[in-house]
């Protein structure tokens, strides 16, 4: 599908250009389906599903309830392309028998699941951190990219969605998710204002009955501001954004949070001892003030999107004749 339609399709169906972002650990069925519910995209990683046959298990219950709903097409699938994890060919199997409208791909080229997923009638979104990822993932074929700034809960990116965003549209001007410390429906606003087409929320999700985590991690990230995030290559290798309290509690040191682990694709995310214990966030992590149902945070990212557009009236004068 040419790729400025599926944005149109998209937005036929959204109450907000908005998607739940996929989170290790964290989003299931029941966060991907409350999502789509309230109007947005609900995604999820394929690796959380511990196993294959749970992954056969969610695929079925996901597309039925969102059928059983009307809201058809509204979810997504999050794989690892890496050639070292080895259930990729078996999620790809699945993924073209449940046939979800996106297929993102993350830590690496889009390419591998190409041209499976359009054989289907699927698109396929390409997560990067910088420029030349996004040229990169452009020329591979992506469908759509993803780009992940400063700020973005788990593996973080570096750059500033301000200029970030800037420099990709000077090239590619097919359908542009943005993430990365985007906690309220005014910065939703503001990244459609940047040229993004939507929003990739993660860390505005986690507090949410819906999600996996523990009651004590809603409860943290509920008292949890900026300033509590902290930036490290420690636990996976590649720089993400943690809650400093639950590092301390599971033992790191500032020393140890200076080092580099080594990058170990195929288990990074395999190995969820280090997920479990230690709780990631993003810089929009002040946006969470109490735990709120999926429901709950579409109403007042929608509210906020409300008000921001009625305020930006306000910005019309500008600029003034010199
Ligand atoms: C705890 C946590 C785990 C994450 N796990 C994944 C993952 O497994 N795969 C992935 O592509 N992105 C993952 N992300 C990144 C999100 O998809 C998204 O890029 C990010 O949350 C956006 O920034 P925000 O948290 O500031 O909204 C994770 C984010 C968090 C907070």
């Amino acid at each position: 599908m040419a790729s400025r339609a599926l944005v149109d399709e998209l937005y036929g169906k959204l109450r907000l250009p908005v998607f739940a972002a996929p989170m290790f650990l964290i989003s299931g069925p029941d966060l991907v389906i409350a999502a789509a519910k309230a109007g947005i995209i609900g995604a999820f990683p394929a690796p959380n599903a511990r196993t294959i046959e749970d992954l056969r298990a969610w695929l079925p219950r996901i597309t039925g309830e969102l059928a059983d709903a009307g809201k058809d097409g509204m979810w997504a699938i999050n794989m690892i392309v890496h050639k070292t994890y080895e259930r990729f060919d078996a999620e790809l199997d699945l993924i073209c028998e449940y046939k979800p409208k996106i297929v993102i791909t993350a830590l690496g080229s889009p390419k591998r699941p190409l041209e499976r997923v359009h054989a289907y009638g699927g698109a396929v979104f390409s997560d990067v951190i910088n420029p030349q990822q996004a040229r990169k993932a452009a020329d591979a074929g992506a469908d759509g990219l993803i780009l992940v700034g400063h700020g973005a809960g788990g593996h973080t990116g570096q750059y500033s969605l301000f200029a970030f965003i800037e420099e990709v549209r000077s090239f590619w001007d097919g359908p542009l998710i943005v993430g990365g410390a985007i906690g309220s429906g005014r910065a939703v606003r503001a990244a459609l204002t940047l040229g993004a087409d939507f929003a990739y929320m993660g860390t505005r999700f986690i507090a949410t009955p819906e999600s996996q985590v523990s009651d004590r991690n809603r409860e943290m990230l509920v008292r949890s501001q900026m300033t509590d995030i902290v930036t490290t290559t420690a636990i996976t290798g590649i720089a993400s954004n943690w809650m400093k309290e639950s590092l301390d509690e599971a033992g790191f040191t500032a020393e140890m949070l200076e080092e580099k682990k080594k990058i170990d694709f195929g288990n990074l995310h395999g190995d969820t001892k280090a997920w479990k214990n230690i709780w990631g966030a993003g810089h929009g992590i002040g946006n969470t003030r109490e735990i709120q149902t999926v429901q709950g945070v579409v109403d007042q990212l929608a509210e906020e999107y409300r008000i921001a557009s009625v305020e930006a009236e306000a910005l019309n004068s500008w600029p003034h004749a010199a």
